[in-house]
C-alpha cells in the first residue's frame, strides 16, 4: 500500500517542477462502456492516481502554485444514494477530506465555477495532453487566453521513472501471483487442448490471489501463432510438439508485471527449440547482467541485436556479418522489437525516455524496465532450416535497476530447461 504522505511528496515535487503563478488540472479517467448498459470495470488513469491515490470516477486534483505558496484541491463526486446502490459506495466529501492530506476537498458540481475563479491571475495552464477527455477539451476553452498551456504527463512522468520502497513492494506483490500462474501454466499445459484453457488457468490465478486482472491482454500463443507479436484470440488449438509463449502478467493494487515464457506443450522441448531457446535465454542473461545505473536502454538494444545476430548466424538461421545484417535490417525481420521498456503504473510506463531536451536518459536506480529479447520465425519462411520454421520465442523479466547493478524482480519464475521441464 502507498501511504498518504508519499502522495503528498509526490505533490511536492511536482510542485517543484511547476511554474510560478500556474494552475494545473489532473482529470480521472472516464468510465468507458463495452455494450449498451454495460461498462468496463473502472481503472483510474494512472498519472492522476499516481498523484493522489483516488480510485473513483468524476474527480479531479487541481494544484495552484502562486508566487512560491501551493494550493491542492481534490475534487470528488458527491454522495448519492440513489446512484451508490447501483455502482457502489463513494468516499463523498467527507470521507475524502478525512483520507486526503490536500488543502481543500470539494464536489464535482462546484468544479467548473471554482476553476473559472482559480483561473484569475493566472499565467499557465497543465493538462494531461495525452488523455483525450471533453472535460479537457473545455478546460483548454476556458484558457485560451493563458500565456501557455503545456503537458503535465511529461513532468510526472518524470516523477514515475525511479519506484519508491512501497511500489517496489507492489511490483514483487504482483510478480509472485504471476509466477504462480506461469508456474501453473507449465504444469498444467499437457493436459489442456486449447490456448483459451491454458489463459483461463493463468487467469484464474490473478484473480484468486487477489489480483485486479491482467495488466494487460494476456498473449497465449501455440506454435507459429508465436510470431503475431500481439496475438491476443487465443482460440487456438495447443498442438503437441509445439512451443506456448505465454506473455501474461497480473496487476496488483494498480502496479503492473510484464512476463513471458516460452514452453513446450509436451513439457519436453525438440532439439530445434531447445538450440534456439538455449541462444535467447543466454542473450536474455547477459542483456540483464548489464543492467545498472548509468547504462542506456539503446546501448542494451544495440548489445541485444548483435549477441542475437551472432546467435541466429551460429544456428544457420541467417548468414553473413553481424553488422552488416543488423545494418541491412536482415535481423529486423527476426528481432522487430526492442529490447525492452520502463514498468510500473502501466505495463509500458509513462515516464519519458529523453529529456526535454531530447537526450536519451540514462537508467536510474529506481527504476523498473523489462528485458525481453525474442526471435520469431514464421513458418513459411523458406530461407530458414525447415526445423526452425513456425518457431517463435520470447522470454521476458522485470528488472529493477540499482546504482550498481540490478535485481531481477522475477528471477524466481523458471527459464532454465531443465526447470521448465521438471514441472
Ligand atoms: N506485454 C507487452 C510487452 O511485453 O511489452
Ligand atoms: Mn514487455
Ligand atoms: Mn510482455
Amino acid at each position: 500500500m502507498i501511504k498518504e504522505e508519499e502522495y503528498a511528496k509526490r505533490r511536492t515535487a511536482l510542485a517543484e517542477k511547476l511554474q510560478k503563478h500556474s494552475i494545473t488540472v489532473l482529470v480521472s479517467a472516464k468510465a468507458q462502456q463495452r455494450s449498451n448498459d454495460t461498462e468496463y470495470p473502472y481503472r483510474q488513469n494512472s498519472n492522476f492516481y499516481y498523484m493522489c491515490g483516488f480510485k473513483e470516477d468524476n474527480s479531479a486534483l487541481v494544484i495552484i502554485k502562486k508566487e512560491k505558496k501551493v494550493k491542492t484541491y481534490l475534487f470528488v463526486q458527491k454522495k448519492d444514494e440513489l446512484l451508490e446502490l447501483w455502482t457502489g459506495k463513494r468516499l463523498g466529501q467527507k470521507g475524502a477530506k478525512a483520507i486526503f492530506n490536500v488543502d481543500a476537498v470539494l464536489t464535482m458540481d462546484r468544479f467548473d465555477k471554482k476553476i473559472a475563479e482559480l483561473l484569475k491571475d493566472k499565467l499557465s495552464i497543465y493538462i494531461d495532453f495525452t488523455m483525450q477527455d471533453e472535460r479537457l477539451d473545455t478546460l483548454r476553452h476556458m484558457t485560451s487566453h493563458l500565456a501557455s498551456h503545456q503537458n503535465i504527463s511529461h513532468k510526472v512522468g518524470e516523477l514515475r521513472l525511479c519506484k519508491s520502497e512501497a511500489e517496489i513492494a507492489l511490483i514483487k506483490k504482483a510478480l509472485s501471483i504471476t509466477k504462480d500462474a506461469h508456474h501453473l501454466a507449465m504444469k498444467k499445459a499437457k493436459t489442456l487442448s486449447g490456448e483459451s484453457e491454458l489463459q483461463a488457468e493463468i487467469e484464474y490465478v490473478f484473480k484468486k490471489q487477489g489480483a485486479y486482472s491482467d495488466a494487460y491482454t494476456s498473449i497465449v500463443a501455440c506454435g507459429n501463432n508465436a510470431n503475431t507479436l500481439h496475438y491476443i484470440k487465443n482460440d487456438d488449438r495447443l498442438e503437441n510438439n509445439k512451443l506456448i509463449l505465454i506473455d501474461a502478467g497480473c496487476e496488483y493494487d494498480y502496479y503492473a508485471s510484464d512476463i513471458t515464457r516460452t514452453i513446450p506443450v509436451s513439457g519436453k522441448f525438440t532439439k530445434a527449440q531447445k538450440e534456439l531457446y538455449s541462444m535467447i535465454l543466454s542473450v536474455e542473461k547477459e542483456i540483464i547482467s548489464m543492467v545498472k545505473a548509468g547504462v542506456m536502454r539503446t546501448d542494451l538494444h544495440s548489445h541485444s541485436e548483435e549477441l542475437l545476430c551472432k546467435g541466429l548466424i551460429s544456428l544457420g538461421i541467417l548468414k553473413g556479418d553481424v553488422k552488416k545484417l543488423i545494418k541491412k535490417k536482415k535481423l529486423k525481420k527476426y528481432y522487430p522489437h526492442g529490447i525492452g521498456h520502463w514498468m510500473g503504473l502501466d505495463v509500458h510506463d509513462t515516464g519519458p525516455y529523453k529529456d526535454t531536451k531530447g537526450r536519451e536518459i540514462p537508467l536510474l536506480a529506481g527504476m523498473v524496465m523489462t528485458v525481453e529479447p525474442g526471435i520469431y520465425i514464421n513458418k513459411n519462411d523458406t530461407t530458414v532450416p525447415k526445423r526452425f520454421r513456425g518457431i517463435g520465442i520470447r522470454i521476458e523479466d522485470d528488472i529493477l535497476v540499482t546504482k550498481d547493478g540490478c535485481e531481477n524482480l522475477s528471477s524466481e519464475i523458471f527459464k532454465e530447461i531443465e526447470d521448465i521441464e521438471s514441472l
